[in-house]
C-alpha cells in the first residue's frame, strides 16, 4: 500500500491509505487532532453540507478552505485545522445553524465551544440542522431509502415522498440513531423505533407474562386447524372464523402477485381469504390497504403482516393516528415469524437459474429446516436458504424481530410439527379471536424457536453496532444508554 505523507497543524503524519481514498478529516483523526464534524459519518459517503470541518490547505503555494471531510489526501499536502480565519468560517455557521434550530442542544455546545450564546439572524425554531445522516443511513446502509432531503433553501427538510406515510419504512430506528437532534423521532410518516419504545409498546397494547427471548406471551402452543393450508393454516382460521361470527369486518392480508411475488389487499368475504392462504417469503406493505379500510368505514381489521409491519401499524397506534382519524377503529395484528423476506424479482431469476423453473408458477413455498422448497407442476425443488442470501431484501439485516413480538397474536412454523404451526398469543384480544377457531394443539419446541431468534438479534446487533460505533463519542454513550433493555421475565398487565 502506498504511503502518503502529509503535514497536519505542523505534524508530519504518514498515512496507509492510498491516494485518493482517505480524507484529511481521517488522517487529522489518526493523529488525534480533532476537526468538528456535524454532518459525517464514517461508515457513510463523505456527504459535505454542514462545511463545519472546515480547515485550510496549502497546495502549489496556494492557500485554500476546503470541508475536512470529503478532501483527500495527497502527498506533501499541507493542512492548518486552527486558525483566526477558519474559527470565523466555523462561527458564521454556527450562527446560522443556531438561528435555524435555536433550542437545539447539542449545536448550543458546539456553539458554546467558538463562542456563540445567540444568533444574528433571523430565528426559525427548527430542531432539524439538514445533517443529512438519517437519510443517507436509511439510503446507504439499511438501503431503504423511505426518507430523503426535500426542498431548498429555508423550506430544506427531511421526508417521506408528498410527505404521505410511509410505504417502504420498516421500523428500525437507524435513522433515530444516527439523529444528533432527536429531530427525526418528531415525523409522523415513518416509524422509527427504539428498544425503549418497544417495551412501551409491549406494556401498553400487550398482556401477559414477558418471556425475555420470544416477547409477551399469554399461552405458545401448536395448532392444526380445519382448514388444510400450509402448516397449520392457523392464520387462515382466524381470519376466516374472526368474520364469520363478526369479530372481524375485515383483513388485510398478503396475496399472491404475478408481477411482485405479493402485495397486501383488504378482504372482507371468507372466500377471499382462502386465495391468501400460503406463506410468501416477500415483504409487502400494509399501510394503503389498511388505510382503504377505515376509509370504507370498517370497524374491526385484522392486519396480517411481517414483524417490520406490525412495528409500523403499532407505532400509529400509539402515536393516535387511527383513532384521531377513524373513531371506533379496533385493529388486530397477526404477525408472521420472519427470518428475513426476499426481494422477489431476484429470487425468481435466481430459482430460474437453479432449476429453470418459473417461480410465479410455484403452487407452494417453503422454508423449513434451513431450506428454500418450491414446488411447480407437483414437482419438489430445494436448495439451502444460504444459497440466496443475495436475494434478501434491504433492510432485513437491521431487523431484530423473529416472532413478532409487538403483534396480537403470533404465527409461524418454526417449533412445531409437520402440518402445524406455532402460535403465540399476546392479548386478551388475541386471545378472544382464538376462541372462535377450533384446532388441535401441541406441544412446541422452544428452544428451536430461541435459537433462531437469537441468531437474528446478533445479525442485527452487529449491523447497528458498526452504526453506533460511528457516531460522536458523546453521543454514542447517550444511544447506549437509552438502548440498554434490561431483560427482565415478569409479568405484564392482566
Ligand atoms: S426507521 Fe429505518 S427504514 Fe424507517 S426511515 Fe428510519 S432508517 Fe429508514
Ligand atoms: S432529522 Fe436529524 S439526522 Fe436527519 S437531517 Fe435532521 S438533524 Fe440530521
Ligand atoms: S462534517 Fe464535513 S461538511 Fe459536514
Amino acid at each position: 500500500m502506498t504511503k502518503l505523507t502529509i503535514k497536519i497543524d505542523g505534524h508530519e503524519i504518514e498515512t496507509d491509505a492510498e491516494g485518493g481514498s482517505a480524507s484529511i478529516l481521517e488522517a487529522a483523526k489518526l493523529a488525534g487532532i480533532h476537526i468538528p464534524t456535524l454532518c459525517h459519518h464514517p461508515s457513510l459517503e463523505p456527504y459535505g453540507s454542514c462545511r463545519l470541518c472546515t480547515v485550510q490547505i496549502v497546495k502549489n503555494g496556494r492557500k485554500k478552505f476546503v470541508t475536512a471531510c470529503n478532501y483527500p489526501v495527497e502527498e506533501g499536502l499541507v493542512v492548518n485545522t486552527s486558525s483566526p480565519e477558519i474559527a470565523d468560517i466555523r462561527k458564521m455557521i454556527l450562527e446560522l445553524l443556531i438561528a435555524r434550530c435555536p433550542q437545539e442542544k447539542r449545536l448550543q455546545e458546539l456553539a458554546g465551544e467558538y463562542g456563540i450564546f445567540k444568533s444574528r439572524f433571523m430565528q426559525e425554531d427548527k430542531n432539524c440542522i439538514l445533517c443529512g445522516l438519517c437519510h443517507r443511513v436509511c439510503e446507504e446502509l439499511v438501503g431503504v431509502s423511505a426518507i430523503n432531503a426535500q426542498n431548498r433553501g429555508v423550506s430544506r427538510d427531511v421526508d417521506t415522498p408528498y410527505g404521505e406515510l410511509s410505504e417502504d419504512c420498516i421500523a428500525c430506528g437507524a435513522c433515530a440513531l444516527v439523529c444528533p437532534t432527536r429531530s427525526i423521532l418528531e415525523r409522523k410518516n415513518i416509524y422509527p423505533l427504539s428498544s425503549a419504545d418497544i417495551k412501551e409498546m409491549e406494556e401498553e397494547f400487550l398482556s401477559g407474562m414477558i418471556d425475555c427471548d420470544l416477547g409477551v406471551k399469554r399461552e405458545m402452543f401448536a395448532g392444526k386447524s380445519r382448514i388444510e393450508g400450509q402448516d397449520g393454516g392457523m392464520a387462515t382460521s382466524i381470519l376466516q372464523r374472526g368474520m364469520e361470527m363478526g369479530l372481524l369486518d375485515a383483513a388485510v392480508v398478503a396475496q399472491k402477485n404475478k408481477r411482485c411475488g405479493a402485495n397486501a389487499v383488504l378482504v372482507d368475504e371468507t372466500e377471499s381469504i382462502l386465495q391468501a392462504k400460503g406463506t410468501k417469503y416477500v415483504r409487502v406493505s400494509v399501510i394503503a390497504p389498511l388505510l382503504d379500510a377505515l376509509q370504507k368505514g370498517k370497524k374491526r381489521i385484522a392486519v396480517v403482516g411481517t414483524p417490520c409491519q406490525i412495528r409500523v401499524v403499532r407505532k400509529l397506534q400509539r402515536q393516535g393516528y387511527f383513532n384521531e382519524r377513524f373513531q371506533g377503529a379496533e385493529i388486530i395484528l397477526i404477525g408472521l415469524f420472519c427470518f428475513e423476506s426476499f426481494d422477489y424479482e431476484s429470487l425468481k431469476s435466481r430459482i430460474r437459474e437453479l432449476y429453470d423453473i418459473d417461480l410465479d408458477k410455484a403452487e407452494k413455498t417453503q422454508i423449513a429446516r434451513g431450506k428454500f422448497i418450491v414446488a411447480v407442476d407437483g414437482k419438489q425443488y430445494t436448495c439451502p436458504v444460504r444459497e440466496l442470501k443475495n436475494q434478501v431484501r434491504a433492510g432485513c439485516q437491521f431487523c431484530d424481530d423473529l416472532v413478532s413480538r409487538l403483534a396480537d397474536i403470533s404465527i409461524g412454523s418454526i417449533g412445531s410439527p409437520d402440518g402445524y404451526s406455532t402460535v403465540i398469543v399476546r392479548s386478551g384480544r388475541g386471545e378472544r379471536l382464538l376462541e372462535a377457531v377450533q384446532f388441535s394443539r401441541r406441544e412446541i419446541n422452544r428452544d428451536d424457536i430461541v435459537k433462531l431468534a437469537a441468531i437474528k438479534k446478533k445479525n442485527a446487533d452487529k449491523n447497528f453496532a458498526g452504526i453506533v460505533a460511528g457516531l460522536p463519542e458523546r453521543l454514542e454513550a447517550e444511544k447506549k444508554e437509552c438502548d440498554q433493555s434490561p431483560a427482565v421475565c415478569s409479568n405484564l398487565g392482566t
